[in-house]
């Protein structure tokens, strides 16, 4: 059987807060072999969470790159969950799943960068990836790059290559399977985001992209294991 990669969105988000400690720890008990989460610099500080405003997933206000660590570690993010930092989901995840890194904001390749090689994991695959692919070409290269893209370019997969990237990650409504073609072609990798309904999973499997980004990892691994 192919490899179909099921990434846990924000960890498991269709069933705990998102980009919680207790989103991840739903996602290793669902088997997920991949997790993706987000990241944003805060007072020197990685910090995961998706939205540069607070007031959508927290009880919080104000604006992440602009708040003190002390208050963010102050926060419900749901269910009682503290925002957790990047290394405290490295912690957690120890080698039991590997990690795909969104890097939100500006400063966090730099800093991410410097993390991953303090810590020296060698038992987990990284993939780093981002929408701000000014930001994304400051990365390491040693580790597997994804460029995002949410709108139709005149080539998906050039634009990749020219980022020396080696993973197109794309919004569900721009794959088609001449993209499909085109990227493998290039011997790039093809993710798609955010697939949950059943039917939408069935469709990624048929078109042959290489993973899909869910909120409920479950659904998918189902289906691929029967696929
Ligand atoms: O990388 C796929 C997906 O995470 C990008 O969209 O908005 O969920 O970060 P978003
Ligand atoms: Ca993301």
């Amino acid at each position: 059987m192919r490899d179909f990669l099921v990434i846990g969105h924000r960890g498991a988000c269709g069933y705990e807060p998102e980009n919680t400690l207790r989103s991840f720890k739903k996602a290793l008990e669902l088997g997920c072999a991949w997790i993706e989460l987000d990241v944003h610099m805060a007072d020197n500080q990685l910090i995961v969470i998706h939205d540069e405003d607070l007031s959508r997933t927290t009880n919080g206000i104000g604006r992440v790159s602009e708040t003190a660590f002390s208050y963010l570690q102050s926060l419900d993010a749901g269910l009682g969950e503290r925002i957790p930092t990047l290394s405290e989901v490295l912690d957690l995840i120890e080698h039991r799943c590997n990690i795909n890194i969104e890097l939100k904001g500006q400063g966090t390749a730099i800093a991410v960068s410097a993390l991953l090689q303090k810590r020296l994991s060698k038992h987990n695959q990284f993939l780093i990836s981002s929408f701000d692919h000014t930001e994304l070409l400051q990365m390491d290269t040693r580790y597997q790059r994804g460029a995002i893209f949410s709108q139709r370019t005149d080539s998906l997969v050039t634009n990749t290559l020219s980022l020396s990237a080696d993973t197109l990650v794309v919004k569900h409504n721009l794959i088609s399977s001449s993209i499909v073609d085109e990227a493998h072609n290039a011997s790039l990798r093809v993710l798609v985001y955010t697939i949950n309904d059943s039917k939408d999973i069935k469709d990624m499997l048929d078109l042959g992209v290489d993973g899909i980004f869910t909120d409920f990892p479950d659904r998918a691994t189902l289906l691929k294991d029967n696929a």
